[in-house]
């Protein structure tokens, strides 16, 4: 008789889906959650932590905030769609949060910013006409360390120059215009 020789797995992560672990923004929100002890009380704290690092709070990113949290999804959607500050779609298909704390600010965040601004005509918090383009600001991101910091579309980047930030979002404007 032929035995089936597949070996059952254990799943990865007790059933919610374990955030990517490349990805140094969930790095970031733990650093944040931790600080506060994982407190339900800091709820509102970390999901500003939240939309800085990813622009905007997905499905998967409340479910791990409220597992985190050890709150009932129900209460995280419900404070993340009740203030207007909080956004649950990507704006623009591109998106950049440039990070103005104070340790990006004293290397040049400002510069960043104002350039950024520039080239693409909208202001902080505003999405270009196309939809191509958010520009976000963040307070710290907590990558001070590589300061001044912005996060291209979820990847954080560090030691940015204005000049650098300027060719990446011309570059979503070349392939992004359509
Ligand atoms: S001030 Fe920008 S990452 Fe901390």
């Amino acid at each position: 008789m032929l035995m089936n020789a597949a070996t059952p797995t254990a799943p990865a992560s007790g059933g919610s889906a374990a955030p990517p672990a490349a990805d140094k923004r969930y790095k970031i929100l733990e650093t944040t959650m931790k600080r506060h002890q994982y407190n339900p009380d800091a709820l509102i704290e970390v999901l500003h932590t939240a939309q800085e690092l990813f622009g905007y709070l997905d499905n998967d990113l409340l479910r791990h905030i409220a597992t985190s949290l050890k709150l009932p999804p129900s209460s995280v959607f419900g404070v993340a769609t009740f203030y207007q500050y909080f956004s649950l779609k990507p704006k623009g298909a591109h998106t950049c949060v440039i990070c103005m704390g104070t340790a990006c600010y004293v290397k040049g965040a400002d510069r960043i910013l104002a350039t950024l601004e520039k080239h693409t005509g909208i202001r902080a918090g505003e999405t270009t006409p196309d939809n191509q383009i958010s520009l976000i600001t963040a307070r710290c991101i907590g990558a001070c360390g590589i300061a001044p910091a912005v996060v291209f579309d979820g990847t954080v980047t560090g030691k940015v120059t204005a000049e650098n930030a300027l060719s990446l979002v011309k570059g979503w404007s070349k392939h992004g215009s359509r």
